[in-house]
C-alpha cells in the first residue's frame, strides 16, 4: 500500500517506517521536526511540513495516490501539555482533524493512529483492558481520546476505517542500533538512565514511597520493533477487512523504576547513580496492560519482553550515537 507516515522522524515514527517499507509498502514520510530528526528518517523521502496544513496534505495525498495514513505525528510530552493545553490541542487535536479532513477529501479512508495509555488516567483495575474507564490526567491524554472518539464517530458515518493503537511506555532501539530515542528534553526513564551510565547526572527517581514491592512507580515497557510489528498487522487487517479497532500494545509486565535502574547496572555494567525525588502529581503508581485484544483481533504478540533485552538495544544506540543524531 502506499502509505503516508506522520512524524515519520520521531523516535516511533522511524522504526515503524522501516518496518512498513520491509514488508513491501510504499512509504512518503511528513515531519516538521518539531521533536524528530532529519537523520532517522534516511533513506526516506521525507516532507518536512506540518501534517495538518491542508493545503500542504491535500496535495499530497493526491499527488502521491496515497492510500492509508500512519498517524504517528503529535507532541508528547505529559508535563508540557498540563503547563501549554493549548499546543496540545492545536498540534494533536486541531491538526488531525485538518489531516482527517483532507484524507475525506482525498477519498482516503485507512489510518493507523498512535493513541496512549495516557488515555485511561488513573487505574481502577490491572492489568487494564480497552473498555477500563478513560479519564486522562493531563490534556495529552485528552486530547489523544477525543481524536479516537473523532475516529469512532467518523468511522460510523462511514468515512473512516482505523485501527488505534495504545501504546504502553515505549522503549528500545531497532535491532541494528541505527535508530533509537533521542529528546530533548528525553523525560523517558530508560534514555534517561542509559545517560546517566554514560557518565550523566544522578537519575532522579520521582516517588519511593508508592505501594508497589519496592516504593516505585511501575510502568509497562514495550519495545519500539513490537510496536512497529502492530503496525504492520494493522495495516493487514484494514486492507483485508477495514473496521474499527482500538487494541492496548504493551509486554504483559510491568517493571519498577529500580528494576529498570537494576537491569541498565547488568547491561551496562556501569555503576547508576541515583536521587530519591517525591512523586510527580497526576503519576500514577501502576500501569500494566492487558494485550490480549491485541492478540485476537491483529494476532499480536510482544516479541522482546525481556527487561535487560530491551535496555540492550537503547545501550547500543546510546553508545553508537552519543551526542543522538548529527543534524
Ligand atoms: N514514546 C512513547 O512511549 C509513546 C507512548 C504512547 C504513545 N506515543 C505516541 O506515539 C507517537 C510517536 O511518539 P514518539 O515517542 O516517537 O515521539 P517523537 O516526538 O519522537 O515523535 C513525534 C514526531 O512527530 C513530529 N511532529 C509533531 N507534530 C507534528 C506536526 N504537526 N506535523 C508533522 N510532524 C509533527 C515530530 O517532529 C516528531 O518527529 C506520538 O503520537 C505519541 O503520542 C508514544
Amino acid at each position: 500500500m502506499k502509505l503516508l507516515v506522520t512524524g515519520g522522524a520521531g523516535y516511533i515514527g522511524a522504526v515503524v517506517a522501516r518496518r512498513l517499507r520491509d514488508e513491501g509498502h510504499a512509504i512518503l514520510l511528513i515531519d516538521d521536526l518539531s521533536t524528530g530528526h532529519r537523520a532517522a528518517a534516511s533513506g526516506f523521502e521525507l516532507v518536512v511540513g506540518d501534517c495538518g496544513d491542508r493545503r500542504l496534505v491535500g496535495a499530497l495525498m493526491k499527488e502521491k495516490r496515497i492510500e492509508g495514513v500512519i498517524h504517528l505525528a503529535a507532541s508528547a510530552l505529559v508535563s508540557e501539555s498540563v503547563a501549554d493545553p493549548a499546543k496540545y490541542y492545536r498540534n494533536n487535536l486541531e491538526r488531525s482533524l485538518a489531516l482527517l479532513g483532507e484524507m475525506r477529501e482525498a477519498g482516503v479512508a485507512r489510518l493507523v493512529l498512535s493513541s496512549t495509555a495516557a488515555v485511561y488516567g488513573e487505574p481502577v483495575a490491572l492489568p487494564i483492558q480497552e473498555d477500563h474507564p478513560t479519564q486522562p490526567t493531563n490534556p495529552y491524554g485528552e486530547t489523544k481520546l477525543a481524536l479516537e472518539r473523532a475516529l469512532r464517530w467518523m468511522h460510523a458515518a462511514r468515512g473512516m476505517d482505523f485501527v488505534a493503537l495504545r501504546y504502553f511506555n515505549a522503549a528500545g532501539a531497532s535491532a541494528d542500533g541505527a535508530l533509537g530515542e533521542v529528546h530533548d528534553p528525553e523525560t523517558h526513564l530508560v534514555p534517561n538512565v542509559l545517560k546517566a551510565a554514560a557518565g550523566g547526572s544522578p537519575v532522579p527517581i520521582y516517588g519511593t514511597d508508592y505501594a508497589t514491592p519496592d516504593g516505585t512507580a511501575v510502568r509497562d515497557y514495550i519495545h519500539v520493533e513490537d510496536i512497529a510489528e502492530a503496525h504492520v498487522l494493522a495495516v493487514e487487517r484494514l486492507s483485508r477487512r477495514g473496521g474499527a479497532l482500538t487494541v492496548n500494545l504493551g509486554n504483559g509486565a510491568g517493571f519498577s523504576v529500580l528494576q529498570v535502574i537494576e537491569a541498565a547496572r547488568r547491561v551496562t555494567g556501569r555503576d547508576l547513580p541515583t536521587r530519591p525525588m517525591p512523586r510527580r502529581p497526576g503519576d500514577p503508581e501502576t500501569l500494566v496492560a492487558s494485550s490480549a485484544l491485541a492478540g485476537r483481533e491483529l494476532g499480536w504478540a510482544p516479541r522482546t519482553t525481556d527487561l535487560d533485552a530491551i535496555i540492550e538495544t537503547a545501550w547500543r544506540f546510546a553508545r553508537t550515537h552519543p551526542r543522538g543524531f548529527e543534524d
